[in-house]
């Protein structure tokens, strides 16, 4: 893919870029925000599979407005870099420590929201994404019931699949309403969707754990989608079109998504915002710098080259052999025609 391709393809990863926010995803945090107004008087707020950070960077924006004393804890498996004021702890979700380190920040008190944008490592094996990000959804949902103050918010990223109305059922035993939203940012043609839990109220008796699988669905049985409370587009419907290619050369920091003739510009191409900080590819990029990849490639290629030269004489030495085998016959058959 050339440098600027998916500039032209992808109109918010763009707008990411002229806006420094670290990916296109701060625009859907943003766009459920403005329908829905959950970040409105939240003085506590922890965002879970947050690098590179920009939900992180939403909250910091939308929370660190003047005389508040909003806290943001911000959690990830892959290290983050900074943001200011946002708390970041590297840790997995599934673990009840990391719960206990947002309540020690929070001071012992509760948080207002619960945010997820996470995603595991996709196989292409359809049904087990599926699976693995249904998986996740549910350790959200276990560290937001040890986080998560009554009459608080969750919100998470769902991929909408035959076993969803089953999640939105689960949901509804533990939040007053449900709904599914759909910011404009998420390309209708993808299968994304957000779940947003309004009103925590845990059943009486709940209590909260880490060990919560799918496997308990089957409590759920029987349930459809019309469990949820509306299924909601969010953004401005004349705003820019994720599924849409722009021209390069349109200026692209008006929001409206307004194509504005006169307001060409010439293109310049900007690098990511925040490149990941320790990748996983990153040791491979290393060592292809160090030239380790051309040295195992040149000793395979010796290694190769040595099995076929091993063959080739294997091959001489067996004809020469079928040869001396055939001269003997040959001269046995003589012997016996001169008698
Ligand atoms: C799509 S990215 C999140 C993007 C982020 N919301 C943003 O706006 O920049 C998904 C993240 O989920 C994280 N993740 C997946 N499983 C996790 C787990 N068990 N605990 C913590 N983070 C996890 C991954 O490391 C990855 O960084």
């Amino acid at each position: 893919m050339g440098k600027t391709s998916r500039d032209k393809r992808d109109i918010y990863y763009r707008l990411a870029k002229e806006n420094k926010w670290r990916a296109r995803s701060a625009f859907k945090l943003m766009q459920i925000d403005d329908e829905f107004g959950i970040l409105k008087d939240v003085t506590r707020a922890v965002d879970l599979c947050a690098a590179p950070g920009s939900w992180s960077q939403v909250l910091a924006k939308r929370l660190f407005v003047e005389g508040s004393d909003a806290k943001v804890v911000a959690i990830d498996l892959q290290p983050m870099a900074p943001i200011p004021g946002v708390i970041q702890l590297q840790g997995d979700i599934t673990s009840v420590d990391t719960a206990n380190q947002v309540i020690e920040h929070f001071s012992g008190e509760k948080s207002d929201i619960v945010i997820c944008d996470g995603a595991p490592d996709v196989t292409g094996i359809h049904s087990l994404d599926e699976f693995m990000q249904a998986e996740l959804i549910l350790a959200a949902f276990n560290i937001t019931s040890h986080v998560l103050k009554t009459k608080g918010t969750f919100l998470a990223k769902i991929f909408r699949s035959r076993n969803s109305s089953l999640l939105y059922a689960q949901m509804k035993k533990y939040f007053k309403k449900v709904y599914l939203a759909k910011p404009r940012s998420s390309r209708q043609s993808s299968c994304e969707a957000f779940i947003l839990c309004l009103d925590y109220s845990p059943p009486e008796g709940f209590v909260p754990t880490m060990s919560k699988s799918s496997l308990e669905l089957t409590d759920a049985s029987g349930v459809t989608a019309d469990v949820i409370d509306g299924f909601v587009t969010c953004g401005d419907l004349s705003g820019w079109d994720s599924e849409k290619s722009y021209p390069l050369d349109i200026d692209v920091s008006f929001q409206k998504g307004i194509v504005d003739e006169d307001q060409k510009n010439r293109y310049e191409f900007k690098d990511v915002v925040q490149p990941p900080t320790d990748p996983a590819y990153k040791e491979a990029l290393e060592m292809k710098k160090k030239g380790v990849f051309s040295k195992v490639s040149a000793d395979l290629t010796k290694e190769l080259k040595a099995e076929r030269k091993r063959g080739r004489e294997q091959r001489k030495a067996k004809e020469e052999e079928e040869r001396a085998v055939d001269s003997v016959a040959e001269k046995l058959e003589a012997a016996q025609i001169e008698k």
